[in-house]
C-alpha cells in the first residue's frame, strides 16, 4: 500500500495511461480523484474502482473549472498528496508544422496540453503544501528528440518538460516534489491517433526497431507516475523519466 491514505488527483484517468493510473494507485491505497471531460469515460473508471474512486468532471484547459474542481476537493477531502497531470490531446488530423498550422488548432492543443499544467499546479499547490505532495507532469519523445508534424503538440511538451524543472526549483523548499514522465509508443487510443492511423507508418519496422520489441503499456507508464507519487521517491525532485522503451535512444531511420 504505497499510497496509504492519500488523496491523488488524476487528469484525463477516463483512458489510456491515466485510467491505469487511477487503477493502480487506488490498489495502493490512495483515494483517486478522476479529473475528465468525457463524462462517460470518466463515470467508468470511478464505478470500476468503487468506493476508493471519485470522479470530478473537469475540463482542464478551462481555469475557471480548475480552480472550481480544486475548490470542491478542498471542501471535500480537505487535502490532496498528489496531483498527476496526464490529461492531453494529440489531434493528429489537425495539428502540423509551425509553416502549415491553424493557429486556432495551436490554441487548442496547447490549451490543453501546456496551460492545463500551469491551471492545475496553481490551484493544488495550496492544498499540496500543507503536508507535502507530490506532482507528475507528462511531457513526451517529442518534448525531447524533433518529430515533424505535430509542432503544437511538441511545444506544449517541450514546455510541461522545462515547467517541471522550475516547480520542482520553486516548491522542492515547500515540500512539494516535481517530476515529469516522458513516454512514447505507449498502447492507448493515442497511438492510433499519432501512429496506427497514419498509412505511411509501418507498424512492424517500427517494432522491429524498438529496444525492447513491443508497445508499451499504459501500466508501464502508471507505474512510474506511482513511483514518483510515493514516499519511494521522496529524494527525487525536477527529473524527466522516459518511459518508452528506449525508441528515443535508437536511430530509427
Ligand atoms: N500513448 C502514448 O504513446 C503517449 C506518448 C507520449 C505522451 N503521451 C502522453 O501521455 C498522456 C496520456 O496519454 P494517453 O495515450 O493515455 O491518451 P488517451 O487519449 O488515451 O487519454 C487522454 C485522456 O485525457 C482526457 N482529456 C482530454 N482533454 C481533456 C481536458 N481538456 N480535460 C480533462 N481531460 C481531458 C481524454 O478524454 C482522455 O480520457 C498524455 O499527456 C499524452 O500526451 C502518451
Amino acid at each position: 500500500m504505497r499510497l496509504k491514505d492519500k488523496v491523488c488527483a488524476i487528469t484525463g484517468a477516463g483512458s489510456g495511461i491515466g485510467e491505469a493510473a487511477a487503477r493502480r494507485f487506488a490498489a495502493e491505497g490512495a483515494h483517486v480523484l478522476v479529473l475528465e471531460i468525457d463524462a462517460q469515460r470518466g463515470r467508468r473508471v470511478s464505478e470500476a474502482i468503487g468506493d476508493a474512486a471519485t470522479f470530478i468532471p473537469t475540463d482542464v484547459a478551462d481555469p475557471d473549472a480548475v480552480a472550481e474542481t480544486f475548490g470542491r476537493i478542498e471542501r471535500e477531502f480537505g487535502r490532496l498528496d498528489g496531483l498527476y497531470n496526464n490529461a492531453s490531446v494529440f489531434l493528429g488530423d489537425e495539428d502540423a508544422g509551425v509553416g502549415e498550422l491553424d493557429l486556432d488548432v495551436y490554441h487548442r492543443i496547447v490549451s490543453c496540453n501546456q496551460h492545463s499544467v500551469v491551471y492545475c499546479c496553481r490551484f493544488a499547490l495550496p492544498l499540496l503544501q500543507r503536508r507535502g505532495g507530490t506532482i507528475v507532469n507528462t511531457a513526451s519523445s517529442a518534448a525531447l528528440i524533433g518529430i515533424p508534424g505535430s509542432d503544437a503538440y511538441t511545444a506544449s511538451k517541450g514546455a510541461t518538460l522545462a515547467l517541471t524543472r522550475s516547480l520542482a526549483v520553486a516548491y522542492g523548499p515547500k515540500g512539494v516534489r516535481a517530476n515529469c514522465v516522458a513516454p512514447a509508443a505507449i498502447s492507448t487510443p493515442m497511438i492510433r491517433e499519432s501512429n496506427l492511423n497514419d498509412p505511411s507508418f509501418d507498424e512492424q519496422a517500427f517494432l522491429a526497431k524498438t529496444p525492447v520489441r513491443r508497445w508499451g503499456l499504459p501500466e508501464d507508464v502508471a507505474n512510474v507516475a506511482l513511483f514518483l507519487t510515493s514516499d519511494e521517491s521522496s529524494y527525487v525532485n525536477g527529473a524527466i523519466v522516459v518511459a518508452d522503451g528506449g525508441v528515443t535512444i535508437t536511430p530509427m531511420f
